[in-house]
């Protein structure tokens, strides 16, 4: 570390402009002197000029929510050419923030915990006489400025065309639009560019009919059991990160679709207040950690997103296959006759789950002797996995207070609960009065493994189901008298103001291990408890895990996937799961699905058939319903069942694009569920798409979501589409249009697009059983460019996924038009352990292509061995349909 004196002594990365500094009354839009924020005292940047420490004052303070903290340091770094961060916080005291065990990064030089080359300058800090300065590094695209102006500003935009993507600027003397930092509220505020050239995505958890946000809303980030069916509140999850795709911008300079990214990583409760012109966030604690990704297309940024965030976790292949579960399960033989039912129906069913019923007085890791007894379980789930099917189960965070209940005792033995007033906090969930593990104590974590250690031997589930952990709680624990942490002044707008932050939670003067209080930490808990679970099952199964939480925060998608909670049997909430589910895309955790046929109230056959139709392509496909309602398996109306045999058919046709696409975003962190603007950025009707998706890169699902209708108007993007379920239908489209398409009741739209290759397997009732049939590739041409696909193969639960020395084999396929001949290819990595298995190639269909009457493979698999198929000049069929032709090549 270096010291600089004054800024012209800045390296030369560090460009200084050369502009005189305007006087400390300019306010930094020209207009009138603003009395509020602070102003730079000074600005050094370390040796790499990567980094850059300024030092701000306060000028003056605003009057609510408590004094305003006299100096703060603010640090701007290049933490990869891709991603810029900053930093602000107090420049005497230590506050909060989320710790680097959760989420690593760098340490910054402010940050207490710093250990490294980056410590902060210590004396003699010389006053700044420029009124900027840039941060700016030739590998990236993005350029931090400081803006020395009364108050201080920053600036963070690209150097490629100027675009600006992040301008603190006050909006005149708008108190609204400040920068302020107090201990229990920091204000933040960005202006967005004219026009609405920004559309912005994220901001979640929050049921909501647009996908994109809509101007005029307040994104308030407090975890809270709140049912999902309540629209444009705050819900289960917190991810304080959007984002922005812009459209092109007057001068050129900016190709629409350009995407970048923002994160503010804060655990606090807060309010994002989104005015369309404009975003300002609310927080009522912690730092401003603020992360700027360069993208610039969406898909980098969900890349640069989960490089720091985490990347997705890798997941069980059998998680892909079809799941059946209702609160509300009588006990054993009526698993046993749904999982029979399913069968004889002939509609695949993989896993059955069981709710709070299986329990003994709703007590986590317990079975109800009577309905649920040990031995009779211990059969159903012999003979589940006899016959390739999997069973999960539920468990909440509460532990039963119960001196009889050993769970519990260990619990308090460990000393592994959550603290309030001296004393483990007391809440009630379903067993009544419970204490609540504490997962920041290391001593929550283990005792909470031992517990499903200890359960694994008296049932073998194969993956668990963690609810409730928001934390929800049916009480309310009366605030401590003049406490400003359960009652902040500053009120975020929880639940739409009606709910305090301590309401029906654990309160927020509640202790977490190494006395963080809950204030801080609440809306980590379900983010830690899914990390301790995670760590458990690879301990307890040595394989991969499978877990399904409600409650998330940034990073939870390294460890779990997620349901969309409590959803209603209503036509409104079928088309909510769809910006619901591209969201958690977005946020790092592409395995997420909506409940099936809707969980609260009753559902009808309608309703039920064309849920199953849109739920057969999220990318976690489960029906679910409360105990209140009607029975709602699938099997249970004729037209159901037949729709789910169609649909549900071709999505486990479909297995190997949905694992390899989860493979994918295990390493890239890109969905399995797609905005239509991930692959086409550059088309800007696609960017207010609500009610259609893409599967990886150019399947789109296009579903029916209104009661009666008999057709769709559907997007198109340019290009020839192909109808899975018919390949002679076909939409063309020049630029991207609407299209008409025909819904009979049991019909989804489902399309592929020209460019393709899909890696196709058989229709089977169970995901085993479609593994062992034959691959077919479907090569679908296109006059403009080659064509290509992926498949990803391994056993489908190592832990690891794609290791080094791992068991698993990478093969990409590409075609080319060559003359009447389509040609097609393959390139393997890791082939051994293909060539170790029994996968067969039986068929090759090329379709999309004038005039081609032959489809010469070679190399489809390595080399020669044990069932490795070459292709070559082989006699093939042909047909044409529409101005299209398809081949088919036999197996040999
Ligand atoms: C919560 C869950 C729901 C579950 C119920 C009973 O409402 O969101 O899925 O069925 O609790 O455990």
């Amino acid at each position: 570390m270096k010291k600089r004196e004054n800024l012209l002594e800045i390296p030369c990365f560090l460009v200084v402009l050369g502009f005189l500094f305007l006087g400390l009354l300019n306010g930094s839009n020209g207009q009138d002197p603003i009395g509020f924020g602070y102003s730079v005292r000074s600005v050094v940047s370390n040796d790499t000029g990567k980094f850059l420490t300024a030092e701000l004052e306060l000028i003056n303070g605003t009057n609510t929510f408590g004094p305003d903290v006299q100096s703060l340091t603010l640090t701007a770094s290049y933490d990869t050419k891709d991603r810029l961060r900053i930093r602000i916080t107090d420049a005497k005291t230590q506050r909060w923030e989320i710790s680097h065990d959760i989420i690593p990064r760098p340490f910054h030089p402010t940050n207490p915990l710093n250990h490294d080359h980056l410590s902060p300058p210590s004396e003699n800090l010389s006053s700044p006489s420029e009124n900027q300065v840039l941060l700016s590094d030739p590998n990236s695209d993005l350029v931090f400025t400081l803006h020395n102006t009364t108050p201080f500003g920053f600036t963070v935009s690209r150097n490629s065309s100027g675009d600006v993507l992040f301008d603190t600027s006050p909006n005149g003397s708008n108190p609204d639009t400040f920068f302020i930092f107090k201990d229990q509220y920091i204000q933040l505020s960005s202006s967005l560019p004219d026009n609405n050239r920004s559309s912005l995505y994220g901001l979640g958890e929050r049921t909501r009919s647009s996908f994109k946000l809509t101007p005029g809303q307040n994104f308030t980030l407090w975890n809270s059991d709140i049912p999902s069916a309540r629209t444009d509140v705050n819900l289960y999850g917190s991810h304080p990160f959007y984002l922005d795709v812009r459209s092109a911008s007057g001068d050129g300079k900016v190709a629409a679709g350009t995407s970048h990214g923002v994160l503010l990583l804060n655990s606090n409760g807060m309010d994002i207040v989104y005015g369309g012109d404009r975003i300002t966030y609310k927080v009522i604690g912690g730092v401003v950690d603020l992360y700027i990704f360069s993208g610039s297309t969406p898909e980098l940024v969900t890349e640069q997103y989960t490089e720091l965030i985490g990347r997705p976790a890798p997941i069980p292949y059998w998680a892909f296959g079809f799941h059946q579960c209702r609160y509300g399960y009588k006990d054993v033989s009526d698993l046993e006759g749904v999982v029979a039912n399913y069968s004889s129906a002939q509609i695949p069913l993989e896993v059955i789950w069981t709710d709070i019923d299986h329990m003994d007085g709703y007590k986590d890791f317990t079975l109800d002797p009577i309905n649920f007894p040990q031995d009779k379980m211990k059969n159903f789930t012999d003979r589940l996995h006899q016959n390739g099917q999997k069973y999960v189960l539920i468990l909440d965070p509460g532990i039963a207070v119960n001196d009889s209940y050993e769970t519990y005792t260990r619990g308090l033995k460990a000393d592994a609960y959550i603290k309030h007033n001296g004393t483990n906090y007391l809440g009630k969930v379903w067993p009544g009065p419970v204490y609540f593990p504490d997962f920041l104590n290391p001593a929550g974590g283990s005792f909470w493994g031992n517990e499903i250690k200890i359960f694994q031997d008296i049932i073998a589930f194969d993956g668990l189901w963690l609810d409730m952990n928001e934390i929800a709680n049916f009480i309310t624990t009366p605030s401590l008298s003049n406490s400003t942490l359960d009652e902040p002044p500053y009120k975020i707008n929880s639940v739409g103001g009606q709910r305090g932050i301590s309401v029906n939670t654990v309160p927020a003067t509640a202790l977490h291990f190494g006395n963080i209080t809950e204030y801080n930490a609440h809306n980590l808990y379900g983010l830690l408890e899914a990390r301790a679970t995670n760590e458990a099952l690879v301990n307890v199964t040595g394989k991969r895990p499978f877990i399904l939480t409600r409650s998330t925060f940034v990073g939870s998608g390294k460890y779990t996937a997620h349901w969309t909670g409590d959803n209603a049997a209503k036509w409104e909430d079928l088309a909510y799961s769809i910006p619901a589910i591209l969201n958690f895309g977005l946020f790092g955790i592409p395995m997420v699905g909506a409940d099936i046929c809707g969980f609260l109230g009753s559902t009808n056959e309608e309703l039920c058939a064309r849920w199953i139709q849109l739920g057969a392509f999220y990318p976690f496909s489960r029906d679910h319903s409360d105990k209140n309602s009607n029975r709602q398996e699938l099997y249970l109306w004729e037209s159901v069942a037949a729709s789910a045999r169609k649909v549900l058919g071709l999505r486990y046709r479909l297995l190997p694009l949905f694992y390899t696409l989860m493979y994918e975003a295990h390493k890239k962190g890109t969905p399995i569920a797609r905005p239509l603007f991930f692959s086409f950025p550059e088309d800007n009707n696609t960017y207010d798409i609500n009610s259609q998706f893409l599967i990886g890169r150019g399947i789109l699902v296009s579903p029916a979501l209104q009661s009666g209708s008999v057709s769709v108007n559907a997007y198109f993007p340019a290009g020839n589409w192909f109808d899975l379920f018919n390949l002679s239908h076909s939409v063309s489209v020049q630029s991207g249009n609407f299209v008409t398409l025909d819904t009979p009741p049991d019909h989804i739209n489902v399309h592929v697009r020209e460019g393709n290759i899909l890696a196709l397997q058989g229709e089977a009732l169970t995901t085993n059983a479609a593994r062992n049939t034959t691959f077919q590739l479907l090569v679908v041409n296109s006059n403009s460019t080659n064509s290509s696909g992926e498949v990803f193969l391994d056993d489908g639960e190592e832990v690891e996924i794609g290791g080094d020395g791992g068991k698993w084999s990478l093969v990409s396929f590409s075609s080319s038009v060559q003359g009447n001949k389509v040609v097609v290819e393959s390139n393997v990595t890791n082939p051994e352990f293909a060539l170790s298995q029994n996968w067969i190639i039986d068929k090759i269909t090329a379709i999309g292509l004038e005039n081609a009457t032959t489809v010469k493979g070679y190399q489809l698999y390595p080399s020669s061995g044990s069932s490795f198929r070459k292709y070559s000049g082989i006699k093939t069929s042909f047909e044409s349909f529409g101005k299209f032709s398809k081949v088919e090549v036999p197996g040999l």
